[in-house]
C-alpha cells in the first residue's frame, strides 16, 4: 500500500467503506497518470498543444462619416465606430500592436441606401475611402475589406430585394463589381460575407479581368443565419431596417453536411481562405472545413459573443480576461489560423 492508495481510513462506516479486493489506482490506470504533465506551471508550458498569437488577430473596424468622430457602440462595450482620420489612428495602433490584419464595415448614412445598394458601387464610398487613407498611412498592415450590400441598402439585407426576394444572380453582378472598387482603392483581401451562389468565382474573375490577380479572397463560406450578429446590426445602422430574416441565403444553424458543400463550391471557384461565421458555437464547423480541406482556415467571432463575454464580466459573472483568452485559444484548437475578434487590442495589449 503506497502513499497514493485511494483506501480510505477505517473510521468510514459500511456500507460505502471500500471492499478488501478494491483495486489501488495504479491498478486501474495501469500506471498511467495523466495529471503528472500537469502538476506545475513548467510542464504544463512545456506539453501546451495550441498557442495564440497576436499573428493570429484580425480587428474588425466600424467606420463613420464625419471627422474627428468616435461613436461607442452601446452594446458592444469597448467598441466605437470611427470616422475615416480617427480610422486611421486605430490602424496605425494595430500595426504598432502588430496585427497584421483588419476588416472595415462601413455604418453609411441612411439618406445613401437604396433597395440596390447602388452607394456599394461608389469609387468614393465611406468604405473605399478609409481602404485608401490606411493604405497610404500604414501600408504595414493588411486590410479586408466585407463585399456585402447591407450596409447600402436600405432594407438591411445583403442582397438586391425585388418583389420580397433576394435575387441572386444581379446581386452577385453588384458584388464583384463592388469588389473592383474596393480592389482600386487598395483592399488586399475581399470578403465576400453575403451568401450569394457564385460570387466567389465572379468576383475571382472580376478581379482578375482588372489586374488584381494579387488581390486574395477570404470566403465567408459557412455564414449561419445566427441570433449573435445584432449587436453588429446596430453598429452598422441595419438594425432598425431589416424585415424578415435571412434564412433564404445564411445556412441553417442546424447543418453541418451543408457547410461542406458550401466550403467545397467556393474553394472551387477560387477562395483563398474559408471563414466560419459566427465562431464559438460553430467550433465543430471549423474542424471540419480544415480536416477536410486544409486551407487556411478562420472564425469570426461575432458581435453578440463579443457583448456575451462583456456583459457578464461587467456583472462581475465571470473573469472577463481569461473568458476572452480562453474563448480564443478554443479558435485555435479546433483548427483556425486566425480569428475575426472585437477583442483583438485588448488580447494583442495582452500578448
Ligand atoms: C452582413 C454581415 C454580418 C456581420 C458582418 N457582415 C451579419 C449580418 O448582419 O447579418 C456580422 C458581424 C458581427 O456580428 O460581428 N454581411
Amino acid at each position: 500500500m503506497n502513499k497514493f492508495s485511494r483506501t480510505v481510513g477505517a473510521a468510514q462506516a459500511a456500507p460505502f467503506a471500500p471492499a478488501a479486493t478494491e483495486r489501488s489506482v495504479d491498478e486501474i490506470t495501469g500506471g498511467r497518470r495523466l495529471r503528472r504533465m500537469r502538476k506545475a506551471d513548467w510542464s504544463r508550458r512545456l506539453v501546451q498543444e495550441n498557442r495564440l498569437t497576436v499573428d493570429d488577430l484580425i480587428w474588425p473596424l466600424f467606420l463613420i462619416e464625419g471627422e474627428n468622430r468616435e461613436e461607442p457602440v452601446a452594446a458592444m462595450p469597448g467598441v466605437s465606430r470611427y470616422s475615416v482620420d480617427l480610422a486611421v489612428k486605430q490602424a496605425e495602433r494595430m500595426a504598432r500592436l502588430g496585427i497584421p490584419a483588419i476588416a472595415t464595415f462601413p455604418n453609411i448614412d441612411q439618406a445613401r441606401r437604396d433597395e440596390t445598394g447602388s452607394h456599394s458601387l461608389d469609387a468614393d464610398n465611406l468604405i473605399n475611402r478609409a481602404t485608401r487613407a490606411i493604405k497610404a498611412a500604414v501600408p504595414e498592415i493588411g486590410i479586408i475589406t466585407d463585399v456585402a450590400l447591407d450596409p447600402f441598402t436600405s432594407h438591411g439585407h445583403d442582397g438586391i430585394l425585388r418583389d420580397g426576394e433576394i435575387v441572386n444572380d444581379e446581386t452577385v453582378s453588384q458584388i464583384a463589381a463592388a469588389a473592383v472598387g474596393q480592389a482600386i482603392a487598395g483592399a488586399d483581401i475581399i470578403a465576400p460575407s453575403d451568401m450569394m451562389d457564385g460570387r466567389v468565382g465572379a468576383i475571382r474573375d472580376a478581379l482578375d479581368n482588372h489586374g488584381f490577380q494579387h488581390v486574395a479572397i477570404m470566403s465567408y463560406a459557412t455564414k449561419f443565419a445566427s441570433a449573435f450578429y445584432g449587436p453588429y446590426r446596430e453598429a452598422i445602422g441595419t438594425g432598425g431596417l431589416l424585415k424578415g430574416d435571412k434564412k433564404t441565403y445564411y445556412l441553417d444553424p442546424a447543418n453541418t453536411d451543408e457547410a461542406l458543400r458550401e466550403a467545397e463550391q467556393d474553394l472551387a471557384e477560387g477562395a483563398d481562405m474559408l471563414m466560419v461565421k459566427p465562431g464559438l458555437p460553430y467550433l465543430d464547423i471549423v474542424r471540419r472545413l480544415k480536416d477536410s480541406f486544409a486551407m487556411p482556415t478562420f472564425a469570426y467571432q461575432v458581435s453578440g459573443e463579443y457583448s456575451m463575454i462583456k456583459a457578464a464580466a461587467t456583472n462581475g459573472w465571470i473573469d472577463g480576461e481569461k473568458a476572452m483568452m480562453e474563448s480564443l485559444l478554443a479558435f485555435k484548437r479546433a483548427g483556425c489560423d486566425g480569428i475575426l475578434t472585437y477583442f483583438a487590442p485588448e488580447v494583442a495589449e495582452r500578448l
